[in-house]
């Protein structure tokens, strides 16, 4: 997930198929996060929610609801809205995550459907069948072509059905990672807001921890794209949808950035020092009903 990793990433003009690496990483660093404090599976066990409550706030009531879940991993969120009351099918392209996640929904008595497959390759096994799409933290700098994702986000929703994103702020991926950011001055950008639709590469480098487990190295060649909030927008209103909300916070939920600080809500921010900065935003946007 780490919107970047530091390091040697240079524009990538040598890409083979940058989704295969994607996906071998993945399957790697699976069992790794299912067993790191961050993703908090045990309390998640004994029936703690792990959905932030900012998420949930803005999902509003889902039970009864139809829900695809795009980019699952091992199923923690998805489970989490199922045990909330809907009806979910999470998808992923690792094998390995889906393995996981219907190993759980079996082992907690959650019901819900894990597929494996690429969000840009769903064609038409989804189409109109959910209430809500849903999809968070992490998941657009492994999409390449947005245009892609926003056609097949509204082709999957039913009309009348909402989308909805919670997503790392493009600025806050912009955010050196050198040195701490504990004032203003080094709040300077390392990587490039507009990712011109060219992802970067990162090769595995011996202290680039992992952002769930800091022990943990990964061996894989990884593939990310940076994307503008415009771009964002633009992909869903291109689709046909209509955004409804569009909101920006000064929190992320992890220590994206060495300085931060955690509040008693969990959540990571700049320290008061650091001019005020967009880190997160979300999206609702919904499919138009037929008159
Ligand atoms: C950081 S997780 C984001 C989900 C969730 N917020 C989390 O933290 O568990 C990113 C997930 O995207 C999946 N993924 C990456 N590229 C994908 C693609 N093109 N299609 C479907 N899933 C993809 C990965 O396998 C991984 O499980």
């Amino acid at each position: 997930m780490p919107p970047v990793r530091p390091h040697d990433a240079e524009f990538s003009d040598d890409l083979g198929n940058p989704y295969a690496h994607n996906e071998a990483f993945w399957d790697e660093v699976t069992p790794v996060h299912a067993a790191s404090d961050y993703y908090r599976l045990s309390e998640f066990k004994r029936g703690d929610d792990v959905l932030h409550d900012f998420i949930v706030a803005e999902v509003g009531d889902v039970s009864g609801l139809s829900m695809l879940h795009l980019q699952c991993h091992f199923g923690l969120d998805s489970l989490n809205w199922a045990r909330m009351g809907a009806a979910v099918t999470g998808i992923d392209i690792s094998g390995a995550s889906i393995e996981r996640a219907t190993g759980l929904s079996s082992e907690l008595d959650i019901p819900a459907t894990f597929v494996r497959a690429n969000v840009l390759e769903m064609g038409d096994r989804f189409d109109g069948q959910f209430d809500r799409v849903f999809t968070s933290i992490g998941a657009l700098c492994w999409i390449g072509d947005l245009a892609a994702w926003g056609r097949a986000i509204a082709r999957a929703l039913k009309p009348g059905g909402m989308f909805y994103i919670a997503e790392f702020h493009p600025v806050m991926d912009t955010l050196q990672q050198s040195s701490p950011i504990t004032n203003s001055s080094a709040a300077y950008p390392q990587y490039p807001y507009f990712g011109n639709r060219i992802p970067l590469r990162f090769d595995p480098e011996g202290d680039d921890s992992d952002y769930a487990e800091a022990s943990f190295t990964s061996e894989e060649t990884t593939f990310e794209w940076f994307h503008p909030v415009s771009e964002v927008i633009e992909a869903l209103i291109n689709a046909g949808l209509t955004i409804d909300r569009f909101h920006e916070y000064p929190f992320v939920t992890y220590k994206a950035r060495q300085g931060m600080i955690r509040g008693d809500d969990g959540l990571w921010r700049l320290p008061p020092e650091v001019i005020a900065l967009p880190l997160m935003f979300t999206i609702s946007a919904s499919r138009p009903a037929p008159r």
